[in-house]
Parts: structure tokens; sequence; C-alpha cells
């Protein structure tokens, strides 16, 4: 039986803030993507329907905990998504307006088949997972959130990267009149993001396009999202236009805004404050205590490797 991801207008909360009622039904999901439209011009955003994403059986993911979700409430309407303003709530309340479909996304930069995808095609080859990740914010909040998407190193292999792809920038939507907060210059936009080649390549990162077995909400970056569980929440990129492979390191938007407080690595790490907020301790969206925040959030056996011999404190 193929059950359509609901839109997330569709969805009541109460549906879904259960644990055991979404592993119940998550066994009837089947992932599957339907046909396209075309392939529009990057970023002219035709005002055309097209096919929806749907969702398969879904493999069980590696990597995921089996700590307490975060209710689905919570997970989507606290947010950070400044496109759509600075308050926790804005992007619930807001992020409605962003037209998700049809989507396109551009592949560009040091790679041998670089490529503007339409959404639908640029997901289709691949199995979806659901991946359950600890979502740690720099505001010393924290998550946990079942997304599902695909292994970022999977899209990457694709292009065939060149010798000069050392690093992946990935970019955002830029479109103030539906995203509001782009009208203000409180950040540069649009929104910037990088990685280390490597860090893309590992198997924990993904590109998310749901979760909690439905299609991502807008204000939790539809229709397309990094995920990086052992980074602070703002390396994950939301609502991706382009994947840019280059030589040089990205200057993201946080480094750009505030640099002593956000560099490029942003891995989790106890050991370095970021004023104002200490990252010792956070709080578990929910809970009453605080708990100690894990060295990379907690994936060190994972992750450890890809930084041996590096000095956090400094590349921070
Ligand atoms: N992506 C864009 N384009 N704009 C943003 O403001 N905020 C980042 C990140 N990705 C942000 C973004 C920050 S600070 C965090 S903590 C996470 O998204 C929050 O993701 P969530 O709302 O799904 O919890």
């Amino acid at each position: 039986m193929a059950i359509l991801i609901k839109r997330p207008a569709a969805i009541k909360p109460s549906e879904i803030t259960d644990r055991a009622l979404y592993f119940d039904r998550r066994r009837f999901l089947r992932a599957s993507l339907l046909s396209t439209v075309g392939l529009p011009a990057l970023l002219a955003r035709p005002r055309i329907a097209s096919a929806a994403l749907t969702v398969h059986e879904l493999p069980p993911g590696p990597f995921s905990t089996h700590e307490t979700m975060t209710p689905y409430q919570d997970t989507t309407t606290y947010n950070n998504f400044y496109e759509f303003g600075t308050s926790k709530g804005d992007p619930s309340r807001y992020a409605g307006a962003m037209s998700t479909n049809p989507w396109t996304v551009a592949v560009t930069g040091a790679c041998r088949h670089p490529a503007i995808y339409h959404l639908e095609d640029f997901i289709r080859p691949y199995a979806l997972q659901e991946r359950i990740y600890r979502h740690r914010c720099v505001e010393a909040w924290s998550m946990v959130i079942p997304w599902i998407g695909v292994p970022l190193r999977d899209i990457l292999r694709r292009c065939v990267p060149s010798g000069d792809a050392r690093y992946v920038e990935f970019t955002t939507l830029y479109d103030p009149r539906e995203m509001p907060g782009q009208r203000s210059d409180i950040l540069q936009w649009p929104y910037l993001e990088g990685l280390r080649m490597d860090e893309a390549m590992h198997p924990l990162t993904l590109l998310a396009v749901g979760m909690y077995g439905r299609v991502l909400p807008n204000q939790n970056g539809a229709p397309l999202r990094l995920v990086v569980p052992w980074k602070y929440g703002f390396k994950s990129i939301k609502s991706i236009v382009k994947i840019r492979l280059v030589k040089n390191q990205p200057v993201t938007t946080w480094m750009r805004a505030v640099p002593q407080r956000y560099g490029f690595y942003s891995n989790v790490n106890p050991a370095v404050d970021r004023v104002p907020w200490s990252q010792r301790y956070e709080r578990r969206i929910g809970d009453f205590f605080k708990r100690k925040t894990l060295m990379f959030n907690g994936y060190g056996p994972e992750v450890a490797h890809l930084y041996a011999g590096m000095n956090l404190a400094k590349y921070y």
C-alpha cells in the first residue's frame, strides 16, 4: 500500500507526537518519487504544479539513536530560519508562504557532471532512509528528530567531484518576496554554509526531504535541507537551491556575521564556549533538567578521526 506523505498543513499534532504510534505507522510507509515536469531554469521558480514527494517503506537507518524523539509539535514550532524572522515562532507562522513545488537544485563547480535538477529527479535515484539524530543548537537547546533523506555522499558521487573539490558550499533560496526576512540586512543573503569534502562524504551527513515520515514542513527547511548531526544546528542549511564543489574554504553566513562566535567547523564541543552561550550543558526541549553536552554531539566514535591532530579550540 502506498501512502502519500501528507503536506504539513494536513497534519494534526495529536497524530504524531506519540513514538509508539509513529513506529507503528511507519511500517506501512512506502517511498516513491513521482513524475516530474521539465527542467525549469535555476531559481526561475515557475508557478506550475508538479508531482509531490511520496514515501515507501523505509529501511531502518544506520546511526539512529534510540533516545526519545522530540514531539513533532515542538520541532515544527520552535525553529531558527531567519529568512522568516528571528523569533522561534516566526518560521512556523510565516514560512507557509514559501512555494516549494516545483523546486530546482543546481550542482556546480569542480565536478565532471554539473547539472540542474528538478527536485524529484535529484532525489528519485536513491532509496530514502530514516535517521533518528540528535540535533544540537549553539543556543544550548537540543532535540531528537527522525529525518528522512539521502546520504549526501551518494549525490556527490553522481556528479564525480574533481581533484579541486576540497569543500562543498550550499546556498539557500533567495526570494525576498516569499522570504520576508531577506528584506532586512540582519544577515547577508542568501544563507550560505559549507563542509570540508570528507565531512560531506561522511555517511552520517544527510540531505533531508522529510521528517517523522512526512515531507519537511517549510519551517524546517522544505523541500531540501542538510543535516550534519555532530555539528551545531546552523550548519544544517535549509531550503537548498545550490550545491557547489569548490577549492577554497567557503566563508559562511555566520562566519561573516559574527566571526568570533562562528567558525567554519562548528563541531559540537563542550570545551569551547560560544559567548553568550556556554556549551557545557544543553536543555533537551521538553526536559526540565539540563544535560551534559557530549563532544561531537555524541558522534565521536564515527567522526573524531576526521579531526585527528587538529586544535579544535583554534579551528572551531
Ligand atoms: N538555514 C537557513 N537558510 N536559514 C537559517 O536561519 N538557521 C540554522 C539552520 N539552518 C537557518 C538555517 C540554525 S541557527 C539552526 S539551529 C537550524 O537551522 C534549526 O533547524 P530546525 O528549525 O529544523 O530545528
